[in-house]
């Protein structure tokens, strides 16, 4: 009998091992599959998150309500925000793997149900009208295949009231100089070599304000980060 409880309890334990080592080949996978995961995560852009979360807060005493981030990938911003508010994070990226990886990442973080990943393009957004205070995109953009529909897009979904913040290549306000020297060198060496350049870049718009004209935003301005970028900022 005796034998037979240890046959068990070893038999179990085996079982949990096999399924850890399954679930980290899983994670590993995925991390493998989402494009430039490293770098905005742990490397050398990742600095750049926090800083823009605390910015975001300042500048709009955000306390409570819904903050959408439109192509974030694994969205270290929303993360920051979610721990510095109490709003309701809904990450939208059309990266299936990337909002794989980062429910995995938000059940780690303990943010289950505060940061929502939703794979979704921003031509056609899964929201109803009205539904966000904050509406945050960084680097993105760029990629859009249709800028000005992704932009009504966002708008649609802007509370009056919100905030739209959508960037090119910015860094934000409040980061260090220090690393924002190293970013702006890394950035501009980028810039120069094509190679270095994403599968679908366009590069940056020109005309953001004509776009926000024509789709009938009443109050917006252009905010512009030497060499690196700039941001639209936009209300309802
Ligand atoms: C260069 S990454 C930007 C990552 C990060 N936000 C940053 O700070 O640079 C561009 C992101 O936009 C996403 N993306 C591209 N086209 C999109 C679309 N039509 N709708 C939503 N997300 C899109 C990509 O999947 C990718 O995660």
């Amino acid at each position: 009998m005796k034998r037979l409880h240890v046959c068990i309890v070893v038999g179990v334990l085996i079982s949990l091992m096999a399924a850890h080592a399954a679930a980290d080949d899983y994670v590993d996978m995925l991390k493998q599959k989402v494009p430039r995961y490293e770098r905005f995560t742990t490397g050398r852009f990742a600095p750049m998150y926090e800083p823009l979360a605390r910015q975001m807060v300042l500048d709009y005493k955000l306390k409570t309500g819904v903050a959408v981030e439109i192509g974030g990938s694994c969205s270290p911003f929303l993360m920051h925000l979610a721990r510095k508010t109490e709003m309701t994070c809904y990450a939208l990226d059309i990266d299936v793997w990337a909002m794989r990886l980062l429910g995995v990442m938000v059940d780690e973080a303990q943010l289950t149900g505060r940061v929502i990943p939703v794979e979704g393009d921003v031509q056609d957004l899964p929201f109803k009208d009205n539904f966000a205070d904050l509406i945050f995109s960084r680097g993105s953009i760029p990629f859009w295949p249709d800028q000005t529909l992704g932009l009504r897009e966002c708008y649609r979904i802007l509370k009056p009231g919100g905030v739209g913040y959508i960037g090119h290549g910015g860094f934000g306000r409040l980061l260090e100089p220090e690393e924002r020297a190293k970013m702006v060198k890394w950035r501009l060496g980028w810039g120069k070599n094509e190679e270095n350049r994403p599968e679908g870049w366009r590069g940056p718009k020109e005309g953001m304000l004509d776009m926000a004209r024509e789709i009938g935003i009443k109050e917006f301005r252009l905010i512009k980060e030497p060499q690196v970028g700039w941001w639209l900022e936009f209300r309802k």
